[in-house]
């Protein structure tokens, strides 16, 4: 299995390497949709055309990862790196993850659950929401049927180990400081965008409109207590939440930071080419020469051959940068180059305006130590490091009475099979096992489940099972097993081994159904009589 086939996977027993595919095979592959039915085929396109991050490349960074991160089921993320490095180093952070009350909360919903609880005890800051005014705009849900769901929701968190002494729950519609951040957040997107990014058109109905700010502001909430990492755990159809989210957290940034090589400003991949060919100049040419733009443009376009200090002497392995593969980013770092042709290139930090007022950006002109210029519109620093002028940028933004947010980070889990095959839908209730089933009924529905077992015992044996297209063993992997890597393990060997018969698979895995059912019930029970205890509005005395 090679790093390049990340669709093709469900989870891996005791390894993070995503293998074999019990993602969500089959389905309709249409663009990440918050409010569609779809689910995701093609997990690579989250890869290559949305610029998720693949999850095991930061799965080491993470002390104790969770069994859903072992397994490869936690599969994609962004950022995660910097929460990984604050729970390392015992620093603040944050999860926050918000659930629509339209129907039962599902086994699909403890995969969320279980991640929030889990940032939890790692030292996160948690927060679990109630996106109910979504759920009533975008959903037409009266009132009624989300206090309902509500209270299924809340219950189910708690009894699978959420701190509400420690961690805060709150519902979208009684929350002012998430309202009044979304009016804010707005402001800076516009229906063009919105457009762009969901589809929305004439029809669209400004509350719906409304509740995407809302989800921004919930994102950001931790935030309004200070910046520090955040991760929302979801599925990967809430990408399009984040992506907005970042987008609006930067443009709420007073100032930002780029480096530089002079006046210009380079794009992200025009300032890798021209990294490269700064660098190789300072190699090859000797200290007492100037450095300037025109020699940078020659070294990158026609090699070193062309490069014409007053008292170079190449080295005589000297090559030129192969043209090929970035080829748009040279030719309009070349261009840039050659516009500032005598400009001396000398590497920076710079700082530069993006909304401040005039005190901040004195205030922070003042803060830069060491050698600094000052323009109309940002200051280059010469003796900075980027998280140097990063940081020192975040401060004066904060004392200066702005949200100094850091973008916030995601990690996104796969979907689960439903067990009737196809997909795991709220609206087909033998799909999946609602958290409210009766231990019996989820019993049941195991027994019913598709599997990936062969046609007869014999085959079976011949064979092996296909563990990666059945649904039972995802149970096992995402549910049944827990923190027994060695147990999944075993299962999948077993199945695809030939060992491994469906019919007793399928009986074990039923009974252990039952069991969780029967325990998560029992400890939704004990909550019961402490709702009271909470801070969350369980009633709203909103109408309709
Ligand atoms: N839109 C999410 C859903 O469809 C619910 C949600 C609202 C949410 N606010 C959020 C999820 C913030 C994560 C973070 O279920
Ligand atoms: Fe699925 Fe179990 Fe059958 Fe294997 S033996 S295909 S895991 S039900």
């Amino acid at each position: 299995m090679t790093d390049d086939t990340p669709d093709a996977g469900g989870p891996d027993p005791g390894n993070a390497r995503p293998d074999g595919g019990t993602g969500a095979r089959g389905a309709d592959d249409v663009a990440l949709d918050p409010w569609g039915s779809s689910t995701v085929s093609d997990y690579r396109k989250l890869f290559d055309q949305f610029g998720i991050e693949r999850f095991e490349e930061v799965l080491e960074a993470v002390p104790d990862p969770h069994y859903l991160m072992r397994r490869g089921v936690i599969f994609g993320h962004r950022e995660y790196r910097e929460v990984a490095r604050a729970m390392r180093n015992g620093e603040p952070f944050a999860a926050l993850s918000g659930f629509m009350p339209t129907g039962d909360p599902h086994i699909g919903h403890k995969l969320v659950f279980d991640e929030i609880i889990w940032h939890q005890r790692q030292g996160g800051d948690a927060y679990g929401l109630i996106a109910d005014l979504e759920a009533h705009s975008a959903r037409g849900l009266s009132w009624a049927e989300i206090d309902e769901h509500t209270r299924n929701y809340v219950l189910s968190l708690l009894a699978l180990g959420f701190d509400p002494e420690e961690g805060e729950l709150y519902r979208q519609s009684t929350n002012r400081e998430v309202q009044d951040l979304a009016f804010e957040l707005g402001i800076e997107a516009n229906f063009s965008e919105l457009q762009a990014i969901y589809d929305f058109d004439g029809e669209t109905d400004v509350s719906h409109m409304q509740s995407v700010v809302t989800q921004t502001a919930d994102i950001l909430y931790p935030q309004l207590d200070g910046p520090r990492p955040t991760v929302i755990p979801v599925g990967p159809d809430q990408d399009p939440h984040m992506r907005l989210t970042r987008d609006l957290a930067q443009r709420m940034r007073s100032f930002g930071v780029r480096e530089a090589y002079a006046s210009f400003e380079l794009e992200d991949d025009e300032r890798e080419v021209v990294d490269q060919s700064y660098d190789r100049l300072t190699e090859i040419a000797d200290n007492t020469v100037t450095i300037r733009a025109i020699d940078a443009a020659r070294l990158i376009e026609d090699g070193e051959e062309a490069v014409e200090f007053k008292n170079r002497d190449f080295p005589s392995d000297s090559h030129a940068f192969a043209v090929s593969a970035r080829a748009s980013a040279q030719k309009r770092a070349i261009a840039k180059l050659k516009n500032s042709s005598k400009e001396p290139l000398r590497p920076r930090v710079r700082i530069f305006d993006r909304r401040a007022t005039d005190e901040a950006f004195e205030a922070l002109i003042e803060a830069v130590e060491g050698e600094k210029r000052v323009y109309d519109n940002h200051v280059d620093t010469f003796d900075l490091s980027r998280e140097a002028a990063e940081e020192l940028a975040r401060e004066v933004e904060l004392d200066h009475g702005g949200y100094g947010f850091r973008l916030p980070s995601s990690i996104y889990h796969r979907f689960m099979t439903g067990l009737t095959g196809g997909k795991m839908s709220s609206s087909v209730p033998a799909s999946h096992i609602s958290l409210l089933d009766d231990p019996e009924e989820g019993y049941e529905k195991v027994k019913a489940a598709t599997t990936g077992g062969r046609e007869t015992a014999e085959k079976q044996r011949e064979l092996g099972g296909e563990a990666d297209e059945c649904p039972v063993y995802e149970l096992y992997a995402y549910l049944l097993a827990g923190e027994d890597d060695e147990f999944a393990k075993e299962v999948y060997e077993e199945c695809v081994g030939g060992e491994r018969l469906c019919g007793d698979c399928k009986e074990q895995a039923a009974r252990l159904m039952e069991e969780f059912l029967e325990d998560h019930q029992e400890k939704r029970a004990e909550w019961e009589d402490r709702l009271e205890e909470l801070d969350i509005e369980l009633d709203s005395p909103r109408k309709r």
